[in-house]
């Protein structure tokens, strides 16, 4: 009799999931893991990143759905498995017990007769939620957005909710409407989503929800007012030492001298918000998140306390010089945010001083005597802030060159590559320390306590030369790092 009953509940349990979802094709998912086990062979290994997280094949961009579910970090991205070029977007997946070490999983989300653009992801009871913008083109030309959800029980397999859109469309009706961004707090879900006004300004929009599928807009909780772009994409909206952080990316701000060199951007305004009144009030005005040339669509989440943030490492519409090689596009280290005097810090994890796999150089680093490494290095340097410093990073076999600069006089620290400069002032709230980590193709430089951090692509030949090119003889302590991603 009791077997009789619990495979009653069982099958009714099944049922109810089964009711639930839309299951996506088995054979799908098996053909394309199939067709990307085969396309890993074709690549070329030369600029294949050692510790950043990057398709197995293919194109990606945005991270997405950065979350924490059955004692695993997730992290998916938008994903073009056929070609290293962007195309209808599935969600690639690889999770990690530490942010540092990764394991790839099957595509998460394949496209049906929607893409499955950006979002994110919340756990409910026992089931992970991913919330992503459906984008369809409609066949008057123009698109759609509307907003989905997927769920899982295992974290590895996601079906399509059967009442899927769970969010039609923007109150003003606008056609960009993408990369819903939840969290829970209190009895209530919360979703913010990019979007614009009519009149083309960036703008992002709050609602709730009891149950994950019924949803109120509240507000809007940003916008421009004409000088922070067109669209707001991938917004962010999290508690942080004591400040509210409204994090977006947004597109069509004009370059004021040294900021706001790339084609989009990615900043942040801090403020203070009240969950009864919705109003968020800004602190202070918007500010880049990330200094270098390739940084977009950053994701936070939080876990244990800590808040961690990942961007997409790459920038639309620059070179990417690894699509001849079968693959295009990456996500940067994982970082641990905190804020002090009103800016965000990022620090790399505390962990990643266990990818140091042996020491390659220590003491002083004397001008014009190179030191040489394989495909990775993490470099951390000290040096006199009152004179000048210069390092060129270079290839072993030639390649791309570039130059991290800092000039005391200007106090203008900087990443050059190819002549296109990237600087900003910088004022160590601590230490003075340049740490620079070097993957195959990339360059991350974190100053003092990660009050200034620039995060570029840069593509050398061999494996890293890396001189000491001013009058300053400074100290240095140099390791290769370990494979944690994989190949
Ligand atoms: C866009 O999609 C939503 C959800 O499916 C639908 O309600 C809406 O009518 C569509 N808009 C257009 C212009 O097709």
């Amino acid at each position: 009799m009791a077997l009789i009953l619990k495979s009653l509940i069982l099958l009714l349990l099944v049922a109810f999931v089964c009711a639930k979802t839309v299951k996506q094709s088995k054979n799908d998912k098996e053909t394309l893991e199939k067709y990307i086990e085969d396309k890993k062979k074709e690549i070329n290994p030369r600029w294949r990143l050692h510790y950043h997280v990057a398709g197995p094949v293919g194109w990606i961009n945005d991270p997405n759905g950065f979350s924490y579910y059955k004692g695993e970090y997730h992290l998916f991205y938008q994903f073009y498995p056929y070609a290293a070029k962007w195309g209808p977007m599935h969600w690639g997946h690889v999770t990690s017990k530490d942010l540092v070490n990764w394991k790839q999983l099957p595509t998460a989300l394949l496209p049906d007769e929607e893409q499955c653009f950006s979002g994110s992801a919340v756990v409910d009871g026992d089931t992970h939620v991913l919330i992503y913008t459906a984008h369809e083109n409609l066949a008057s030309g123009l698109s759609n957005e509307s907003q989905y959800l997927a769920f899982s029980d295992d974290g590895v397999n996601y079906d399509k909710f059967k009442g899927n859109p769970v969010i039609p469309q923007a109150p003003n009706g606008s056609p960009d409407f993408r990369d819903p961004k939840a969290w829970k707090h209190g009895d209530h879900w919360y979703v913010i989503i990019g979007s614009k006004t009519t009149d083309e300004r960036g703008r992002v929009l709050l609602y709730r929800s009891e149950d994950l599928i019924e949803w109120e807009f509240l507000t809007i909780l940003g916008e421009s007012k004409g000088d922070l772009g067109y669209m707001w994409e991938c917004p962010d909206f999290f508690e942080l030492d004591g400040k509210f952080v409204l994090l977006m990316s947004p597109q069509g701000m004009k370059p004021e001298g040294d900021r706001y060199k790339n084609l989009h951007q990615t900043g942040y305004i801090i403020g203070s918000f009240n969950y009864d009144t919705l109003e968020f009030t800004p602190d202070v005005g918007f500010q880049e998140m990330d200094y270098g040339h390739d940084f977009y669509a950053a994701q936070t989440m939080e876990h244990n306390g800590k808040r961690y943030v990942v961007g997409w490492f790459a920038m639309w519409e620059s070179p990417f010089l690894e699509d001849v090689d079968g693959w295009a596009g990456a996500m940067t280290i994982i970082r641990e945010l905190s804020i002090v005097n009103n800016r965000i810090i990022m620090k790399p994890l505390d962990d990643m001083v266990s990818l140091r796999e042996s020491l390659v150089a220590s003491g002083d680093f004397r001008t014009n005597v190179p030191v040489v490494f394989g495909k990775t290095a993490e470099i951390v340097i000290d040096g006199d802030l009152n004179k000048n410093m210069d390092f060129l990073l270079e290839g072993t076999e030639g390649g791309e060159k570039g130059w991290i600069k800092w000039d005391s006089e200007s106090r203008k620290v900087g990443i050059e590559i190819d002549g296109d400069v990237r600087q900003v002032e910088w004022y160590p709230i601590g230490s003075t320390t340049l740490r620079i980590f070097l993957d195959a193709s990339s360059v991350e430089l974190f100053c003092g306590e990660g009050e200034v951090v620039f995060s570029s692509r840069l593509y050398p030949e061999g494996g890293w030369k890396v001189t000491n090119k001013n009058v300053q003889d400074v100290k240095i302590e140099a390791y290769s790092l370990k494979r944690s991603v994989p190949e």
